[in-house]
């Protein structure tokens, strides 16, 4: 298929935490569908990486989300870019793992500020923005983890479940301007965030995120698989186009029934 005939032919397309993962995978699944996108990520070298790998698809630009002038000036960028933005996904995030009794105020801080503060200031700058023009969706990558109590990920569910409640706020706000505002609730899913809670036998670790794990007060995977970048990806350009036209402050859930509530 070329650029020109894909679903989002013609649109511009703003995506955090572009370099590697999900995001990686939102970005691929844009561009197939025909989208400019503006990718951003803190990672700079991961970022002209991925622009090497899909040369003249993508505009590459270094984001650290937690600093508000720095996302201000990146959605201003991206419109003089490329022309208003009609998508921004949000889905850099960070994993910290700790019992509460030694969680760090740096690793408290941090998951709040990149997971919960970052989709703030990018969403915020897209709104001020989509708000005049009367268009624009918005989605967020949150977390399963937002929705059922996990022990040692105290920080990363109270950052992800604030930001599912933020977006909602978000989207009831922006639903008389025709914003959309939703987001994608992941299980676990085949990345380095994954992988790094699964230690040195890999083979063991993916075994128990599908079997799950009692000892762990953990279910397991009801579809029997852990979920591939592309099955997020899916969901994410699914809600940002118009065949989710009419939905809004939705949360979907994209976990292989994982917390039994799919
Ligand atoms: N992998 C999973 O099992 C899983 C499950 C549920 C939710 N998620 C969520 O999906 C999203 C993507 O995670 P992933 O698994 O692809 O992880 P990943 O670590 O592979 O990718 C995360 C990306 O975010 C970027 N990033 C981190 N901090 C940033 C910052 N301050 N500013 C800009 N970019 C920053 C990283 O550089 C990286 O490219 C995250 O929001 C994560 O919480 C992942």
């Amino acid at each position: 298929m070329s650029p020109a005939e894909g679903e989002f032919a013609g649109r511009a397309v703003f995506v955090t935490g572009a370099a590697h993962g999900i995001g990686a995978s939102v970005v691929a699944a844009f561009v197939r569908e025909g989208a400019r996108v503006f990718a951003t990520d803190a990672d700079a070298d991961g970022l002209r990486a991925l622009a090497a790998r899909r040369p003249g698809a993508i505009t590459a630009h270094p984001l650290d989300v937690t600093d508000p002038v720095a996302v201000e000036t990146a959605v201003a960028t991206a419109e003089d870019t490329l022309g208003p933005l009609d998508v921004v996904a949000c889905v850099a995030g960070i994993l910290r793992t700790s019992p509460v009794t030694e969680l760090t105020d740096a690793d408290w801080s941090a998951s709040l500020a990149v997971n919960t503060s970052g989709v703030f200031h990018v969403t915020r700058a897209a709104a001020r923005r989509m708000t005049p023009r009367g268009r624009g969706a918005l989605v967020t990558v949150a977390s399963n983890a937002a929705g059922v109590p996990r022990a040692g990920m105290a920080a990363y569910a109270a950052s992800k479940a604030a930001t599912v409640m933020y977006t909602k706020c978000l989207g009831l706000e922006l639903a008389p301007h025709g914003i959309r505002c939703n987001t994608v609730s992941p299980g676990s899913t085949l990345t380095a965030m994954q992988r790094a809670m699964w230690g040195e036998d890999q083979e063991a670790g993916a075994r128990r995120v599908v079997e799950g794990d009692p000892a762990a007060f953990r279910t397991g995977i009801p579809l029997g698989r852990i979920a591939e970048p592309a099955d997020i990806a899916d969901a994410v350009t699914f809600l940002a186009s118009d065949r989710a036209r009419h939905i809004t402050m939705h949360d979907l859930y994209v976990d292989g029934g994982a917390t039994l509530r799919a």
